[in-house]
């Protein structure tokens, strides 16, 4: 189901269908745009979206070696390599099963130093023109990337202290303890994200249904960091039914 609003809200009976799609849309987007310019996100909500994008490249024997890809965040104190890194999760999900150019991978490099390493991304960022499209999830408590919620929002990629939610939605990742999450991540800023020429939040689950239920009909507060997609031109909530179960007429 479609709504006429921004963002738009499209609602599919589950997450696998809901991937299929958005996965079918970024394969016409690169044929289109062999230089797309692609924003990803970790998590549990885009891993079906980057199997069905593996999938979906070798049978069209999509080309990737022109696409250039930025990560929203990655934890600081992490090497790259180490298996609890945002950039392992991809190396294993996405980047070593498609012909991306290993040099047009851009991530945030969480053992960096931090200040020198938000103002090389925002260069980089810059350089490429800019974001095509963004992939997005959404935390359980409203942020998008590593946009946590608080009196004020960053606009620039920058440091930033994580919420005990944002640790405890992480720890599979450091083998289920959340003592061993980092504390802080770096993360791209609410201007890139907003600024992308399309963005795509995808949210699967009865968890954030209250969240887009505010994204959708709430005001627009730093305390709720997704909902300034209300402010994108061209931004679609892209949800399973239990997800938008908060929202009426849906389903
Ligand atoms: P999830 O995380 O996909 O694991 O729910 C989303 C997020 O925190 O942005």
């Amino acid at each position: 189901m479609n709504f006429a609003r921004t963002p738009r809200v499209t609602v599919f009976p589950d997450a696998q269908t809901a991937a299929r799609v958005v996965a079918a849309r970024l394969a016409s987007a690169l044929q289109d745009n062999p230089q797309l310019v692609l924003g990803l996100a970790t998590g549990r909500t885009p891993i079906p979206l980057y199997a069905e994008l593996v999938r979906v490249s070798a049978a069209r024997g999509l080309d990737w070696s022109r696409v250039t890809t930025f990560n929203l965040d990655e934890f600081v104190g992490v090497p790259p390599e180490s298996p609890g890194s945002y950039r392992r999760f991809m190396e294993e999900r996405l980047f070593r099963h498609v012909n991306l150019d290993p040099h047009r991978i851009n991530f945030l490099n969480g053992t960096a130093d931090p200040d020198d390493e938000c103002r090389r991304y925002d260069r980089a960022i810059a350089a490429a023109g800019g974001i095509d499209v963004q992939i997005l999830g959404i935390g359980t408590n409203g942020h998008i990337g590593f946009n946590e919620p608080g009196a004020g929002l960053e606009a620039r990629t920058h440091r930033v202290r994580l919420r005990s939610e944002t640790r405890r939605s992480n720890a599979t990742l450091f083998g289920g303890e959340i003592d061993k999450v980092p504390s802080e991540a770096l993360s791209m800023g609410m201007a890139a994200i907003l600024q992308a020429r399309t963005a795509l939040l995808l949210a699967h689950g009865e968890t954030k249904a209250s969240c887009i239920e505010r994204v959708v009909n709430g005001p627009l507060t730093t305390e709720l960091p997704a909902s300034f997609l209300q402010l994108h031109a061209d931004a679609d909530l892209i949800l399973d039914a239990a997800a938008a179960s908060r929202l009426t007429g849906a389903g």
